[in-house]
């Protein structure tokens, strides 16, 4: 076993005469946590499909767990995606006709195995025991993205993509979701990736890349310095996030 869970290597994607993704290359290592941003349009939720085996790539090469999945058919990169990975989609994306627990038991159902236990462990853990019998129209935001996490987490994946989890929260259940997200990560080592606009998370991650021009670049370490007072001339943001 690698140190390096997901390698990618110059990846593209195309759609029609556009360039979403132009030559992205990046490796994310066993329980580690990376922030990415990049402006809306830049194509980070493109990315987060292509490293997550929704979607294969225009070109490029993709190694999870030492496997070549660019090279593997649908049925394989299905079931490694099942195995290895767990998504927390922005809209929560949760089945209106399933209570909470059942929603997160889906991915369970996918590869025919439900772990009650498990289950139990992460709804403790999320405090939403409460809710497991609650439908999705019943839960408030905070609540629905935390059966969304622990639908997750159903299947222990070793990488969890998270796309602004905490972009419908306000800033209190945002802070909590985030906490738990890391909790989590240290609990059963894996790797965390976020997409996030807020540049106050930076400094909780190993480290930040933006995606800019198709191009997914390291950038340098958040200080802890504050500086007493800010040159007016300098900008606050180099880049509007949003
Ligand atoms: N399914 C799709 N078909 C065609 N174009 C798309 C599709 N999804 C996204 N795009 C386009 O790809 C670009 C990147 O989108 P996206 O990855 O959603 O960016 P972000 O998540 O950074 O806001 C945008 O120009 C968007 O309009
Ligand atoms: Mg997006």
């Amino acid at each position: 076993m690698t140190q390096n869970l997901l390698q990618a290597d110059d990846l593209f994607i195309r759609r029609g005469d556009q360039t979403i993704l132009d030559g992205v290359s990046v490796t994310i290592s066993r329980n580690s946590s990376t922030l990415i941003q990049g402006l809306s349009g830049s194509g980070k939720t493109t990315l987060f499909n292509v490293l997550g085996l929704l979607n294969p790539p225009s070109a490029g090469t993709l190694i999870i767990d030492d496997i070549d999945v660019s090279e593997s058919s649908e049925r394989t990169r299905a079931r490694i995606r099942r195995e290895t990975v767990g998504f927390v989609f922005q809209d929560f994306r949760l089945i209106d006709d399933l209570t909470a627990r059942e929603n997160a038991a889906v991915p369970q159902e996918h590869r025919g195995e439900r772990d009650e236990a498990w289950l139990d462990t992460l709804f403790e853990a999320l405090a939403i025991t409460d809710l497991a019998d609650q439908y999705p129209a019943t839960l408030s935001g905070g609540e629905k993205q935390r059966v969304a996490i622990a639908r997750a987490l159903a299947n222990k994946p070793d990488i969890i993509f998270a796309d602004e989890p905490t972009g419908q929260l306000d800033p209190r259940t945002a802070t909590q979701v985030l906490d738990l997200l890391f909790g989590l990560r240290d609990q059963m080592e894996m790797a965390l990736v976020v997409i996030s606009h807020d540049r106050d998370l930076a400094r909780r991650f190993d480290r930040v890349l933006l995606l800019n021009d198709g191009e997914l670049n390291e950038q340098p370490p958040v200080s802890d310095d504050v500086p007493a007072e800010r040159s007016s001339a300098e900008p606050e943001h180099p880049l509007t996030l949003q």
